[in-house]
């Protein structure tokens, strides 16, 4: 379910056809579908209508202005990890008091800007945390709203570098050492033990991992609600997407839905959460990014080169690992299209970027159609820990981003003037 798709042979994004934004905008573009961020949003709100609950969208997935302004007139909450992030929410038009502030390591001025706008929760994550948020809490004369992250110590079933609930990552409180904390936090005079949160990883495509996680947490937070009055349960983000059509129901890769499994779907992920969920009598918070982000963008590149070595057919593209890292980083898979379709055979292709460095690729021996240099391609599904994820790596400027809604078509960012690269940069007086 997204607004990508070919309309005769061309590639369109909604009403509008991606060549007709390289046209304008040029490439390297990511283009995001708001009809799309508007469907998944409205699919997940919906699948939890029968219990109360706030859908908070992870800002870190995609935090263009354009789509978090989207969220906030969908009536949606944030899940934000720094005050910069609460920043763009404001300035995008969202309300603080729907943020969830989470992080391991939330600064003095962040917390203070944080209380200052009165954020709806802190997502506290350590001891030494909740004294520094009530010592703040104090100095300002407000109460902090808190919550604390549990960490279950239940696997996700996902890559490595994306699983946080179990005791080999950074994040939380053990699940064993919970309630000892809420009884020193209910000491803490400038704190409101507002609710309990987790978050078990990323890209998770079966529903096995939250149900276990749900089942062990909520006669916890059942507890906590009635020793001190918790009102709510976060269950975090983590629900994965389809990254490779073809391959939904067999693929055994990480990023890929499991053997003979159904995709997740907010349906079936509400089925099986929501009867243990609506027993607590608590309000639920959601952190989704990826599910509504994620199949909502794609990063448009040009073809530079068509290189053929001994062994292999590069397209050399104008895209990088520094405008999406997520092939290099994680070995993620990305479907790779062509803006025209194209018949005839298909050649085992390696997409590659500029960068000087092996990893810059964004597949390998893909069977991809025929192109030529000139040609463009469509990375799908990159508008989750895609543009955000950018740098400046080899002082490549970010590229444009486009929003579509209907027939209509807006720059929501420019392209990066190069000099702005190194614009906070000098050199040192004796240079002169
Ligand atoms: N809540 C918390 C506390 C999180 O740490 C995250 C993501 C989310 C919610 C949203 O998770 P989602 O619904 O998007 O799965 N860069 C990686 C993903 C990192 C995820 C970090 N935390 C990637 O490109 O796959």
């Amino acid at each position: 379910m997204h607004h990508f798709h070919y309309s005769g042979k061309t590639l369109h994004c909604e009403g509008v056809s991606i060549e007709s934004l390289v046209q304008k905008f040029g490439t390297p573009l990511y283009v995001y579908s708001q009809q799309t961020v508007t469907d998944r949003f409205r699919a997940l709100d919906q699948a939890l209508a029968g219990i109360d609950h706030l859908v908070c969208f992870a800002v870190k997935s995609n935090s263009n202005r354009a789509v978090l302004r989207t969220i906030a007139d969908l009536g949606g909450g944030f899940d934000i990890v720094s005050a910069g992030e609460l920043r763009r929410v404001i300035e995008a038009g969202g309300d603080a008091g729907k943020c969830a502030f989470a992080g391991v390591g939330k600064s003095e001025a962040e917390i203070e800007y944080a209380l200052k706008k009165g954020v709806h929760t802190f997502n506290v994550e350590s001891e030494p945390e909740l004294k520094r948020i009530d010592a703040i809490a104090g100095r300002l004369k407000v109460k902090a709203h808190v919550a604390v992250r549990v960490n279950p110590n239940v696997e996700a079933h996902t890559h490595a570098k994306i699983t946080t609930g179990t005791y080999e990552n950074k994040f939380g409180i053990a699940f064993e050492e919970i309630e000892g904390v809420y009884k020193r936090a209910s000491r803490l005079k400038n704190l409101n033990l507002r609710g309990l949160q987790m978050h078990i990883g990323s890209q998770i495509t079966d529903s096995e991992p939250f149900e276990t996680a749900v089942r062990k947490v909520a006669p916890l937070a059942a507890r906590l609600k009635a020793r001190h009055g918790i009102e709510f349960l976060s269950i975090g983000g983590g629900i994965g997407i389809v990254y490779d059509p073809a391959l939904e129901s067999g693929s055994p890769a990480w990023w890929q839905t499991g053997p003979g499994k159904k995709t997740l779907t907010p349906a079936s992920y509400a089925a099986r959460l929501l009867p243990e969920l609506k027993a607590l009598g608590l309000r639920i918070l959601l952190e989704p990014g990826r599910y509504i982000s994620g199949n909502s963008g794609i990063l448009v590149t040009r073809i530079e080169y068509v290189k053929r070595t001994g062994k292999k057919n590069f397209l050399i593209v104008d895209a990088a690992m520094n405008d999406l890292i997520r092939p290099a980083f994680y070995d993620a898979y990305h479907q790779i299209l062509p803006l025209t379709k194209k018949g005839g055979a298909l050649l085992s292709t390696d997409v590659v970027g500029p960068i000087c460095e092996s990893g810059d690729y964004f597949c390998h021996d893909r069977p991809l159609p025929k192109v030529g240099s000139g040609d463009c391609l469509a990375l799908m599904s990159a508008g989750a820990y895609g543009s955000v994820m950018g740098s400046n790596y080899n002082s490549r400027s970010l590229p444009a981003e486009v929003l579509v809604n209907g027939s209509k078509a807006a720059l929501v960012r420019r392209r990066q003037d190069v000099a702005d690269i190194w614009a906070n940069e000098a050199t040192a007086p004796w240079q002169k």
